[in-house]
C-alpha cells in the first residue's frame, strides 16, 4: 500500500515522478504529493488521485532535477490534503515520503512533544522525519547517519527516501517490510515500490532488502549499508518486463486487457514447464526441493484475498492427485494462532505481488519453526519470492487492474503443475491418467480463448441484475473456490453484497435469504457431482430465486431450470476453475461499468497489502 518515487539526475524529475505515480496509482489512491528541490524545497500535496495533484501543480513551479513523490492508501489519518505525503521536518529543510506503518510512532511522538515539536498531520510518518531532524541536529551527524541511528529506534515497516534542502544532488532512501527498487541510469537513479516506474529508463536495477539504507548521490556508486552499519555490495538484477505490459493498449481497463491477457497468462505459466507427448511436467524452481514435497506428511498453504481462494484450489489438487493432506490457511489468521508446524511441513505461500505483509510474516513463522516454504509468486523479485526456499513464478506478467484475474488463473496453473509433479513421483496416478491429464491442460490456453467469447450473454445478465443489492455464488467440489473468488470480484468493484458457498451449504442459513429479488450463481459443470447441483438449483427455483448458471457447452439438464445459461468448455473436473472462472470475472466487470464504479481503482482497496 502506498507507492513511492524518487530521482534524481541530469532530466527534469516532475514528468518522471508523476508518470511513476500514476504506475503505482494502484497501490492507492486517496492523496498524492511531490517534492522537488531546485533551490527551494517545494512541496505538493492534494487529497484525491493523481490527476488532482497533477491539476494542483499547474501554475507551480516543479522545476529541478532531484524530487520525491508519494500516492498515499491511508493508515494513520484520513486522506486529507495535511495527511498527504510528502511530509517536511519542523524546519522543512527535509522531506520524506514513506510506505508502512511505525507502530511505536506513539511513544516517539510524546516524547518529541516534550521536546517542543509541534505537529501537523495525524500520520506516523511525520513523526519519523522530526526524529530524523531532531538526531541530525543534536548528534551533530550528517543526514544518512541521521536516518540510519532514527531507523534503529523505529518499530514497524517503512520504505522511505528523504530529500533535504542542503543536498541538491542526494536522496537517502531504506526499507523493512516494504518494497524499495532502485533503477541505476546512465548517470541518474530512480527509485519506486516497485519497478513499473523504472522500466521505461533503465532495465539495471537493485532491491533493497530489509533494514539496508541506501545512498543515491548523482554521478557516485551507489552505497548501500545496513541499519546497524554494515557495508554491503549492491546486487545488480535486470528487469524482464518491458513497456508495453503496462499500458492498457486499446481496451477500456485494465481488468478487461488482464481478464483477456488469460490464454497469453496460462500459456507462460506452462511454457517450459509442460510436455503432454513426452510425460514431463517440470518446475525448475522446485526441482532441489521435489524429494521433500514427495515426503511431507502435510502441505500447509497460505495465501490472502483471490491467492487464497488459488490455494483451496491447490487443496483439492494435491489431495486429488498426490493424495497429501493440504491445509489452507488464511496468512493473516494463521501467523497469530500459534499454529503447530512441522519441521518435514511443506508451506506453499501465494502472491501475486509478493508483497502481502500478512503472507510475508506466516512466512517468517513457518521458517522460524524449520517448515520448508515454497512459493508461488508473480512479482519477480518481489519481498515473498526472496522469503521463500524455492518456488516458481507465475509469469501473468504486470497486473494492474486491483481486482486480481489472470493472477489466479495462473496461480491455479502453477498449482495443478505442482501436484501432477509430486503425484508422478509419488506414484498416486496411472501413468495413463497422468497422460490424459497433461493433454487437457495442454489444451485449456485454446478453451479460455473460447469461454472468453460469451461476452454478449455476459452483458445481457449484467445489464438484467446491475441494480441489485445482493448475490449469491454456489458450487461444489472444485468449484466452491471458484464461486467464492465470483463473489469477491463482484463486492470488490461493484460494491454489491455478494457471498459465496458451497452450494450444498445453502440449506443450512443461506437458503432464507432466496426470493424473487436474489440472483444466485451456480458453477455446474456437467463433471463431479453434476446431480446434487442440479437439486441445489431446483431447491433456488422453487423459492423463486434467479438462477445464473455456468454450465458445459451442450448441457440441457441445467438450461432447463436456470434463468440464464453461460456455456463453458468441456473439460476435466480438476481443470474447471481455470475456465468458469472468466465468465465471473466479466459478470463482475460489466455490472461494475454499468454502475459507473471505478473498474481499476475500487474505493478503499489497495493492490498490495503491505500493511497487516
Ligand atoms: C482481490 C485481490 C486481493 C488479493 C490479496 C492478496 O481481487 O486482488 O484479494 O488477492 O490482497 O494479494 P497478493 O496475491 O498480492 O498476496
Amino acid at each position: 500500500m502506498c507507492g513511492i518515487v524518487g530521482y534524481v539526475g541530469n532530466k527534469q524529475a516532475y514528468p518522471i515522478l508523476i508518470k511513476g505515480l500514476q504506475r503505482l496509482e494502484y497501490r492507492g489512491y486517496d492523496s498524492a504529493g511531490i517534492a522537488i528541490l531546485n533551490g527551494v524545497l517545494n512541496v505538493y500535496k492534494r487529497k484525491g488521485k493523481v490527476s488532482e495533484l497533477e491539476s494542483f501543480v499547474k501554475s507551480k513551479d516543479v522545476d529541478g532535477r532531484i524530487g520525491i513523490a508519494h500516492t498515499r492508501w491511508a493508515t494513520h489519518g484520513e486522506p486529507t490534503d495535511e495527511n498527504a505525503h510528502p511530509h517536511s521536518s519542523q524546519s522543512k529543510d527535509l522531506s520524506i515520503i514513506h510506505n508502512g506503518i511505525i507502530e511505536n510512532y506513539d511513544v516517539l511522538r510524546n516524547e518529541l512533544i516534550n521536546r517542543g515539536y509541534e505537529f501537523h498531520s495525524d500520520t506516523d510518518t511525520e513523526v519519523l522525519i522530526y526524529l530524523i531532524e531532531d538526531i541530525k541536529k543534536n548528534e551533530k551527524v550528517d543526514l544518512g547517519e541521521a536516518i540510519r541511528i532514527a531507523l534503529n529506534q523505529v518499530v514497524g515497516a517503512y520504505a522511505i527516501v528523504v530529500i533535504s534542502k542542503d543536498e541538491p544532488d542526494r536522496l537517502i532512501a531504506a526499507k523493512k517490510g516494504s518494497p524499495l527498487v532502485i533503477g541505476i541510469g546512465d548517470d541518474d537513479f530512480y527509485i519506486a515500490s516497485d519497478a513499473t516506474p523504472i522500466v521505461e529508463y533503465t532495465k539495471n536495477v537493485v532491491y533493497l532488502d530489509d533494514e539496508e539504507v541506501a545512498y543515491i548521490q548523482k554521478g557516485e556508486k551507489l552505497k548501500i549499508k545496513t541499519i546497524k552499519n554494515k557495508d554491503k555490495t549492491p546486487y545488480v538484477t535486470k528487469l524482464e518486463m518491458n513497456l508495453s505490459q503496462l499500458e492498457k493498449g486499446g481496451f477500456e481497463h485494465f481488468m478487461l486487457k488482464e481478464i483477456y491477457e488469460q490464454p497469453r497468462s496460462i500459456r507462460d505459466s506452462l511454457r517450459g514447464r509442460l510436455n503432454a507427448d513426452k510425460g514431463i511436467v517440470s518446475l525448475g524452481g522446485i526441482i532441489d526441493y521435489e524429494q521433500k514435497m514427495v515426503n511431507a506428511n502435510r502441505i500447509i498453504i497460505i495465501a490472502c484475498g483471490t491467492s487464497w481462494h488459488a490455494g483451496l484450489v491447490g487443496e483439492y489438487l494435491f489431495e486429488d492427485l498426490a493424495r497429501t493432506p493440504v491445509e489452507v490457511e488464511y496468512a493473516s489468521e494463521f501467523r497469530y494462532r500459534n499454529p503447530v508446524i512441522y519441521e518435514d511441513d511443506i508451506v506453499i505461500a501465494i502472491s501475486q505481488s509478493g508483497e502481502t505483509a500478512d503472507t510475508l510474516a506466516a512466512i517468517e513463522l513457518a521458517k522460524s519453526k524449520g517448515a520448508t516454504i515454497i512459493g508461488i509468486c508473480n512479482v519477480v523479485g518481489s519481498s515473498i519470492a526472496r522469503a521463500t526456499d524455492a518456488g516458481s513464478y507465475t509469469h501473468a506478467g504486470p497486473e494492474i487492474g486491483v481486482a486480481s484475474t489472470k493472477a489466479f488463473t495462473a496461480q491455479v496453473t502453477i498449482l495443478c503443475l505442482m501436484a501432477l509433479r509430486i503425484a508422478q513421483l509419488k506414484g498416486t496416478l496411472s501413468k495413463s491418467r497422468f497422460r490424459q491429464i497433461l493433454y487437457e491442460l495442454e489444451s485449456i490456453p485454446e478453451k479460455v480463448e473460447k469461454t472468453l467469447q460469451v461476452s454478449k450473454k455476459v452483458i445481457e445478465i449484467s445489464e438484467q441484475y446491475q441494480n441489485v443489492r445482493n448475490f449469491l455464488y454456489l458450487g461444489r467440489g472444485y468449484n466452491f473456490p471458484v464461486a467464492l473468488e465470483g463473489a469477491l470480484k463482484l463486492k470488490e468493484i461493484s460494491y454489491i453484497h455478494a457471498e459465496g458457498y458451497p452450494a450444498a451449504e445453502m440449506k443450512h442459513g443461506p437458503i432464507a435469504l432466496i426470493d424473487e429479488e436474489m440472483p444466485v450463481v451456480f458453477i455446474a459443470p456437467n463433471r463431479g457431482i453434476y446431480e446434487k447441483v442440479i437439486s441445489n438449483i431446483q431447491e433456488v427455483k422453487a423459492r423463486k430465486g434467479k438462477v445464473i448458471a455456468i454450465v458445459t457447452e451442450g448441457d440441457e439438464s441445467v438450461r432447463k431450470l436456470a434463468d440464464h445459461v453461460i456455456e463453458i468448455p468441456e473439460t476435466e473436473e480438476l481443470l474447471v476453475p481455470l475456465l468458469a472462472t472468466i465468465p465471473l470475472q466479466k459478470l463482475s466487470y460489466h455490472i461494475a461499468v454499468m454502475r459507473g464504479c471505478n473498474v481499476d481503482q475500487p474505493r478503499n482497496l489497495a493492490k498490495s497489502v503491505t500493511v497487516e
